[in-house]
């Protein structure tokens, strides 16, 4: 409630200082000035002539009296316990709705000169967040999470080969294939579970980048007829480990 009230002091205020514009939740004070000297039992009067029953807050020397308030406001409305002394007959409205837009009146009431109106506040409360905020919040945790849970479950899109061989023999090839023709800076990287196997770059072999361990013991296969197989040569294979192709 507190930061609510922070946000009352950015209100845009008209001209005629009773035209407010609020968002939904914060507390308000209607301000209303009355002088009530001389006046026999008074009552303070705030009220809605678009509501049924119109009352939206009663006040009188004995203290508030809300037997005729209307449901809407219950346990909204407050005012100071000595307005009829002062004649500060503000009303503090709490936890704004929507539905408290309106033009609010403030009268005072007299047994033998019957009801004075002394202040029109119109209010005006606004969404916090418009639909549109919510929906555009809801799409990026949407997109945040699905994006998420690609890259954590990536190696299930990716095509796998389980390729056995002896331990004797000379070399194996690691298969891989480019489903879509590769320009021709392209990077491809060949990877183990943590070293660089091989690196291709705009045409070439990188062995300055690829890991000691691999160093003269590999070669990407280049076929001017198949552009998309970057299948790779290791010899000797020397244990089992899973070898990663990115283009
Ligand atoms: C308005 O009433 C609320 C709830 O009783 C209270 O927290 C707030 O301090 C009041 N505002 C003012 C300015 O008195």
């Amino acid at each position: 409630m507190k930061m609510f009230v922070v946000f009352v002091i950015l209100l845009h205020v008209s001209q005629h200082a009773s035209a407010v514009e609020l968002y939904e939740g914060v507390s308000f004070i209607l301000p209303c000035q009355g002088d009530t000297f001389g006046l026999f039992d008074p009552t303070v009067v705030w009220s809605r002539s678009d509501l049924s029953p119109p009352t939206v807050h009663q006040h009188q020397h004995q203290g508030d009296e809300l037997k005729d308030q209307n449901q809407r406001y219950s346990g909204r409305t407050s005012m100071k316990t000595d307005a009829l002394e002062t004649g500060d007959l503000s009303l503090n409205l709490t936890d704004l709705q929507l539905s408290d837009s309106a033009t609010y009146t403030c009268s005072i009431r007299d047994k033998r000169i019957g009801q004075i109106r002394l202040t029109d506040v119109q209010l005006e409360v606004k969404e916090r967040f418009p639909s549109w905020v919510k929906a555009l919040l809801v799409l990026l945790v949407l997109l945040v999470v699905s994006g998420g849970l690609l890259f954590h479950f990536r190696q299930y899109f990716m095509k796998g080969y389980k390729v056995g061989v002896e331990s004797a023999v000379e070399s194996v090839l690691l298969p891989c294939q480019a489903i879509v023709c590769l320009p021709k800076d392209a990077k491809v990287e060949w990877m183990d579970s943590y070293r660089k196997v091989h690196v291709y770059k705009n045409g070439s072999d990188r062995p300055e980048e690829q890991d000691q361990f691999y160093k003269g013991r590999t070669k990407i296969k280049r076929n001017l007829l198949e552009p998309g197989d970057l299948s790779l040569t290791l010899k000797p294979p020397t244990d089992t480990n899973t070898y990663t192709c990115t283009v």
